[in-house]
């Protein structure tokens, strides 16, 4: 039996690509979920799989949104254990090309509704104890290329914050950890003229199903280990 085996946890972005199957990895070892995107469909679809399973539409960037979420895992399971902080979106464009108002709203995003499901559950995990935030940056948190600039910063944000919250926990019993996935096949690029599989020939990115089974291992660990980095790259990606 998983150690994980009726611990809670809440998910963002569940609706598709990482979330979702973080989802289905961590239901399927024996965890109790609250899930959530803005998609109702989607979290229905996704909830008919799993056991015990709480879902909750809605935009992330809602400032009362992330307290919403922990009360539901309260509220349904009476406490919760992880928080895999991964709504995000993804623009690019050239300084010429760019719409500054959709950039702004990755910043909220990316940025502003990380900060807010962080400090939210960063504060019960104070007051319970225990708990493990898992933060998701990119291969975009360490490294920037042109026209990607805006969400490389959205994501060396993270990075930052992730950093300095895992210092200001690192005497308790609290865990702070960042994944850093490199091009995973999901719905983040699908509205790319050319996608970056074929910009940067990567016949075979990452499945969502590997960084899941990643997210797993981050959160199996015993209390006295701290994974605070986890880069996973696919094989044919240079760094
Ligand atoms: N795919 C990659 O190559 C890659 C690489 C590195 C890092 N990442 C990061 O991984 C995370 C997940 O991305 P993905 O690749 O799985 O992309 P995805 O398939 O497009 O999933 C993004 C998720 O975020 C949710 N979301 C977006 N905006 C939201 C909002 N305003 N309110 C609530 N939920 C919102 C979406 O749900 P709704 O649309 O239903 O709201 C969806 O569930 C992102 O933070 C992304 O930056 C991805």
């Amino acid at each position: 039996m998983s150690e994980l085996q009726n611990q809670v946890a809440i998910i963002t972005g569940a609706t598709s690509g990482i979330g979702r199957s973080v989802a289905r990895e961590l239901g399927g070892a024996g965890m109790r979920l609250v899930l959530t995107g803005r998609r109702e469909e989607r979290l229905r679809e996704l909830a008919t799989d799993l056991d015990a399973c709480e879902t909750i539409a809605g935009d992330i960037t809602e400032p009362s949104f992330p307290g919403r979420l922990l009360n539901a895992a309260i509220d349904r399971f009476g406490r919760c254990d992880a928080v895999f902080n991964n709504a995000g979106v993804m623009h690019t464009a050239s300084i010429e090309e760019t719409d500054i108002e959709v950039m702004a709203r990755m910043v909220r995003i990316n940025v502003e509704a990380m900060v807010r499901v962080a400090y939210t559950a960063l504060k019960h995990f104070r007051t319970q104890g225990s708990g493990h935030l898992v933060n998701v940056s990119s291969i975009l948190g360490t490294k920037v290329r042109p026209t990607a600039g805006v969400y490389a910063a959205t994501k060396y944000a993270v990075e930052a914050l992730s950093e300095a919250l895992r210092m200001e926990v690192a005497k308790s019993a609290v865990k702070v950890s960042t994944i850093e996935p490199g091009l995973v096949a999901t719905e983040l690029q699908d509205h790319f003229e050319v996608h970056p599989a074929k910009a940067f020939g990567i016949e075979q990115p990452l499945k969502p199903e590997d960084i899941a089974r990643c997210v797993r291992f981050m959160l199996e660990q015993p209390a006295h280990v701290r994974i605070p980095v986890m880069m996973v790259l696919p094989g044919e990606q240079p760094l």
